[in-house]
């Protein structure tokens, strides 16, 4: 198993080879109804026709060129991500990870402009999850994932929700960055309130700190509008941006307000591959289907879905609580979701576990009526079997 490579995940035996909207098969032939979506990235399912065609296409053209020459996509893309989002400029990257790392360069240096270079420091709230390169995993939570890896970039962590603390961290230490995820993915699906968001706000206006949106699992249209901050009215200096977004392709994107946007100079942040003609005609797709109201969908799949929940919620005590917005959903547990989010894939259901008791649930945008009803009864047979007496499951 796994010869060859590191050991850094653990996993599912299955071969997948290939599959069709929210279907995977695996090489017997055994098939999948996929809610996690290559961990929140396939919006389109698999083997979507339009992408298929386009890809096909596009590698008859050209692949690569460097950032050092244009190409159309590129700037269509740049383009439609600064309308989607309400900023000025965007900086392609390869990947979430990457995209946070370019949002902690550009306060850096946005401080440096602005004539306070000695703000360097960084702001955070527990429980966030930002990637795992060094200024990333500094500004994530899990002890488990930085503990082996100290030193790390000084950061202060404030408490969701807290915004007495968050003021007094942000007057205080005067960060350069505040780094958020909206909706919490890693951490459990756990939503920001608008209240919190609205305070964020305005007190990193304040104490001129940068807002920074961690938006890489929560936007791109997951929850039903293309940020998950929309829904609460709520513009940060920054958007970070990924897994969607070039429709299972690996892209990343950081964006910034136009008060920012002439911040990096020439040379002094870079990447070879970034923001290439394939993955960028990969993510015109994904915005034309997007243009076409494919977000309409996740509002209305996300609505069934959730009704289902809470009914599960209330017919079995298992389920705690039911977290998220459109088709980024949480239903937590009482007790750990390892060995149910196991049953569910016996039973040919893909979710995973996060923050230990909530299974995660982000299935395509393109998720069926059909198939949400076949996922909601696979889940309610699935935790029958477990303890459902009160007395058992508390
Ligand atoms: C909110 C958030 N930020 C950053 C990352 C890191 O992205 P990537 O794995 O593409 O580097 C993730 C990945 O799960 C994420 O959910």
């Amino acid at each position: 198993m796994d010869e060859g490579l590191m050991k850094t995940y653990a996993r599912a035996d299955e071969v997948f080879v290939d599959g069709r909207g929210a279907v995977l098969h695996d090489q017997d032939g055994r098939e999948f109804l996929d809610l996690l979506a290559g961990i929140a990235v396939s919006a389109l399912g698999h083997a979507h026709p339009a992408l298929g065609e386009a890809l096909r296409d596009q590698l008859g053209k050209v692949v690569h060129l460097s950032n050092l020459f244009r190409h159309p996509y590129t700037e269509n893309v740049a383009q439609r991500l600064c309308r989607h989002t309400d900023m000025a400029a965007a900086f392609f990257t390869n990947s979430g990870t990457e995209a946070v790392e370019a949002a902690l360069k550009l306060a850096r240096k946005a401080m440096h402009v602005r004539g306070t270079p000695e703000r360097t420091s960084f702001a955070a709230l527990e429980g966030g999850f930002h990637g795992r390169s060094l200024g990333a995993l500094s500004l994530t939570w899990n002890e488990k994932y930085r503990q082996p890896f100290r030193p790390l970039q000084p950061v202060t962590w404030v408490p969701p929700e807290d915004t007495a603390a968050l003021r007094r961290v942000l007057e205080q230490e005067r960060p350069a960055a505040l780094v958020l995820e909206p909706i919490q993915g890693e951490g459990g699906i756990r939503e920001l309130s608008g209240d919190f968001l609205r305070a964020a706000r305005e007190l990193c206006t304040a104490f001129g700190t940068l807002l920074v949106h961690d938006e890489i699992q929560c936007g791109c249209g997951r929850t039903g509008r293309f940020l998950a901050a929309q829904h609460h009215g709520v513009v940060p200096d920054v958007v970070t941006l990924a897994k969607p977004i070039a429709a299972g392709l690996p892209m990343g994107a950081m964006l910034c307000s136009a008060a920012l946007a002439d911040t990096f100079q020439k040379g002094e942040h870079g990447s070879t591959f970034a923001g290439g003609p394939l993955v960028c005609r990969a993510a015109t797709v994904f915005l034309d289907e997007i243009d076409r109201g494919l977000l309409d969908q996740v509002a209305a799949r996300g609505a069934e879905l959730r009704s289902g929940l809470e009914r599960l919620r209330h017919e079995l005590p298992i389920v705690r609580e039911v977290r998220g917005r459109g088709l980024m959903l949480g239903l937590r547990l009482w007790h750990s979701a390892d060995a149910v989010q196991k049953a569910l894939h016996r039973s040919g259901v893909l979710v995973n576990c996060t923050a230990g008791d909530v299974l995660r649930i982000v299935p395509p945008y393109v998720i069926t009526s059909a198939q949400v009803q076949d996922a909601l009864a696979t889940l309610r047979a699935v935790l029958a079997t477990f303890p459902n007496d009160p007395k058992e499951v508390h």
